[in-house]
């Protein structure tokens, strides 16, 4: 039996949990909502999706946490996004007491989950997770680089016309601007992406992918769902089925790429302990200097919250 939870039903975790229905992958998947009706209707909406679709997995949902009990993987969408007016302190404050009040009712009724943080400022909201859990840093983990590599990728097949499924990708940093999108970790089925595309266009490419998010936030007045919600089902998919995929997500560093104690974006093994293990590219040194950039900006956020004494 394999069961997953998804907090937070809005866009990002609706569409997460009806990717993860139609995976067929997990046993069951719950979606937990503070708004426990519209958390229900939603699972019960997927589920009369799977007779069409052809999917087994059983899908339910509410507000009462008894329902996630012995879940294997939690993924926390719950938060709010930013709104006119509001500080990015103010951000930082509610999202972290949603993040942690989640977190904390989610080990009352399954005490050792591999959680896979999505709520924004990400990298913040993944510490914070950990912090709150007390769980070990191989079982906390935050979606970002999924999504961002992918933006960058659907860039480049754009632009170079070639299927997106031929762009592999890496990209490591913070979920901002301050990213760091890696050309010399990119290839088109093999073939370094530097040979196929000039530098102009690959830097126009790689600032486009910076403000992605940003991109989409402007045009539908809220942030994106379709990409993030696949990205995070993603990421779980991999965990349960012990995969190995080798994929960008947030973790906390202790030492590595001489960053340490900081949540931010790094190449990982996924597999069913969550972090199998974090791997070390040998980046060159302006590269480094991007890195250690956006985990400083990263760490600036990070003391904010430890000021705030909310975890
Ligand atoms: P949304 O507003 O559509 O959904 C958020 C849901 O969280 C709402 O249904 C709300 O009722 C629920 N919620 C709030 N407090 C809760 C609590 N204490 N317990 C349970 N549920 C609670 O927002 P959307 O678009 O789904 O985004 C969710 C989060 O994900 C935001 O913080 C957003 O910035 C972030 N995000 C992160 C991405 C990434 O790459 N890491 C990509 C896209 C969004
Ligand atoms: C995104 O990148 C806003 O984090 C959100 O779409």
């Amino acid at each position: 039996m394999s069961k997953i939870t998804v907090v937070g039903a809005g866009n990002v975790g609706a569409t997460c949990a009806n990717v993860l229905a139609h995976a067929d992958i997990f046993n069951e998947v719950v979606l937990i909502d503070i708004q426990g009706n519209m958390a229900k209707g939603k699972a019960l909406d997927t589920w009369q999706q799977a007779p069409i679709d052809h999917y087994s997995t059983r899908i339910t949902g509410g507000d009462d946490y008894a329902l996630t009990a012995d879940s294997d993987i939690v993924v926390i969408t719950a938060g709010i996004p930013r709104k006119p007016g509001m500080s990015r302190d103010d951000l930082i404050a509610t999202n972290a007491k949603i993040v942690v009040s989640v977190t904390k009712s989610i080990l009352q009724y399954t005490p050792n989950p591999i959680i896979i943080v999505v709520s924004n400022p990400l990298d913040v909201m993944t510490y914070a997770c950990w912090k709150a859990s007390g769980l070990p840093e191989s079982r906390v983990l935050g979606m970002a680089g999924v999504l961002d590599t992918a933006r960058y990728r659907a860039f480049l097949a754009e632009a170079l016309d070639v299927s997106p499924k031929d762009i592999q990708a890496m990209l490591m940093g913070g979920h901002g601007d301050t990213m760091v999108p890696l050309p010399r970790f990119t290839t088109v089925s093999g073939i370094p992406v530097s040979e196929l595309i000039d530098a102009a266009a690959l830097d126009a490419i790689i600032q486009r992918t910076k403000v992605g998010g940003g991109e989409l936030v402007n045009l539908m007045g809220t942030s994106a769902w379709y990409a993030p919600g696949a990205a995070a089902a993603q990421m779980a998919i991999s965990i349960i089925k012990d995969e190995k995929r080798v994929v960008p997500a947030c973790v906390r560093l202790t030492g590595q790429y001489g960053v340490n104690d900081v949540f931010v974006g790094a190449p990982v093994k996924l597999g069913r302990q969550g972090i199998v293990n974090i791997i070390e590219l040998k980046l060159d040194e302006a590269e480094t200097a991007l890195l250690h950039q956006s985990a400083g900006a990263v760490k600036e956020i990070v003391d904010v919250l430890d000021t705030m004494n909310l975890i």
